[in-house]
């Protein structure tokens, strides 16, 4: 059998995931491999038709595509996004059709399972039959367990192929609207005062309906916020996966990106991104965009602010989107996720009164500095960083590592040295069957009643102070 391998990675060769890749191929020679490096040289196929259809001429040919990855910002390298639009745009989805196919990929697990979703479904969506998905982490190498499981998945992956075993979709095609977006002229406007509001979008097009959104939500305000095409910036690539910035965010790339980032966007008080919807993501642009920002690392450079999205196309049959895009706003950079107003409701009126009212809920929010507290989202991936940067990776991240202990957020819980005392005192008391049985009947009543008082004593005080002023 024939088994292509898309490399995502854009450090081609070198791409850690590869070395997997490279390591069970090894366990199967009786196979032909062929590895397509296709992110590394996604600007050679998007501009030259004969190495784009070389590279589709490899999948025809192939029994089982392998999709092959690292993880970058919650998806997959924006390189590899790209190399999916181009499956639409060049008219090729037929090649992948019917094919068996399954991926592999390393990370430091934060967000994996939303890259492993999003890749599922873009195959699901070119009529591929999915078999089985595995993420490891990045060291895994050294651990004969997990050989032993990546040899396992293979020998599934080969024998699935060779039985032509029938596979499962878990994803339900998207059902795009054409409804067409007519807004009015607001009959009130919101004063902004000093806060600076900036949209950030890779598609200002007057006439398309995200265009029209970012209009109206911009003449929610009496005085002018600023709108940033990415279109219009200077970007010279994606993120080369090369990790110099972790010394001291320094990007490799010479072009305006750094400026426009640190000077236009992180000096806003509230930042709308504003995309359309394509496939299961954004387009690869906005994908370009979040790998670039990666140049600050996993400190989080718009900590403070508050995010929201406009996004045309049907978001809410793409559970997985929204988790990445409140996840960019919240574990990524301790912003407050504001809330996302899509045109699906397909109603001009409502449409225009959703974008006035977040206009000044964003607003609202903004002045009274309100973060919510983090969620699950937020507080695992909070300890995968911590962990991550505290240990194994902090050779390389060296800025952030600087930037978590000066922030706190090496929260370990070894320091919290009150509720060690207490856990070692009530374990121990815990073997005496009378206080275990006193213990845990008062478990019920007794937090709610502290918190109860805790809470009403801090009211009183909060009501008196807020009358008082
Ligand atoms: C720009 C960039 C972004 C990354 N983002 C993530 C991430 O969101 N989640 C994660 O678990 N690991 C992330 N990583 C770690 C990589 O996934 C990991 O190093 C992977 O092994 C790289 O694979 P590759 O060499 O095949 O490209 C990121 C690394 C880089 C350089």
């Amino acid at each position: 059998m024939k088994i292509a391998v898309l490399n995502g990675s854009p450090k081609g060769e070198l791409s850690f995931t590869l070395q997997y890749v490279q390591y069970i191929k090894q366990f199967h020679p009786e196979h032909e491999w062929v590895i397509l490096d296709v992110a590394k040289k996604i600007k050679k196929l998007e501009r030259r038709d004969t190495e784009f259809q070389a590279v589709i001429e490899e999948i025809k040919s192939a029994d089982g595509v392998l999709w092959s990855f690292g993880l970058y910002v919650l998806c997959v390298p924006s390189q590899y996004m790209r190399f999916i639009e181009l499956i639409s745009e060049k008219k090729v989805r037929d090649a992948f059709k019917g094919k068996y196919t399954g991926i592999i990929s390393s990370s430091i697990h934060y967000y994996d399972h939303t890259a492993h979703q999003y890749l599922r479904a873009e195959c699901e969506d070119l009529e591929m039959k999915f078999i089985d998905g595995i993420s490891v982490y990045l060291n895994d190498y050294r651990l004969k367990e997990i050989r032993h499981l990546l040899r396992i998945f293979m020998e599934n992956f080969l024998n699935s192929i060779e039985n032509q075993e029938t596979t499962t979709k878990l994803y339900s095609p998207l059902q795009f609207s054409d409804f067409n977006y007519k807004p009015s002229t607001p009959n009130q406007r919101i004063d902004k005062t000093d806060k600076k509001i900036v949209v950030l979008t890779d598609e200002y097009n007057p006439s398309s309906n995200l265009g029209k959104m970012i209009s109206r939500f911009n003449e929610s305000f009496s005085n002018d916020i600023e709108i940033i095409d990415l279109n219009t910036i200077e970007i010279k690539g994606g993120c080369l996966g090369c990790m110099r910035c972790g010394y001291d965010y320094n990007c490799v790339y010479k072009d305006e990106f750094k400026d426009v980032y640190n000077n236009r966007i992180k000096t806003a008080d509230i930042i709308i991104f504003a995309g359309t919807m394509k496939g299961r993501y954004l387009s690869a642009k906005w994908k370009q965009f979040y790998d670039r920002s990666f140049f600050w690392n996993h400190t989080p450079s718009l900590a403070g602010k508050q995010i929201g999205y406009l996004i045309s196309g049907p978001l809410s049959q793409n559970q997985n989107l929204i988790e990445i895009l409140e996840a960019s706003a919240t574990t990524r950079q301790d912003a407050n996720f504001a809330g996302m107003i899509t045109d699906e409701i397909a109603d001009s009126k409502v449409l225009d009164e959703q974008l006035y009212s977040f206009a000044r809920q964003i607003l609202y929010f903004s002045e009274r500095d309100y973060i919510r507290p983090q969620n699950f989202l937020g507080v695992g991936g909070h300890k995968v960083f911590r962990d991550e940067i505290w240990g194994p990776i902090r050779m390389i991240w060296q800025a952030d590592h600087r930037y978590f202990r000066k922030h706190g957020k090496y929260d370990f819980p070894q320091t919290r040295y009150f509720i060690r005392i207490g856990n070692f005192f009530i374990l121990l008391l815990c073997k005496i069957p009378r206080f275990r049985k006193k213990f845990y009947n008062n478990l019920k009543s007794m937090p709610a009643n502290r918190m109860k008082n805790s809470l009403d004593k801090a009211a009183l005080k909060e009501i008196r102070a807020a009358k008082a002023s």
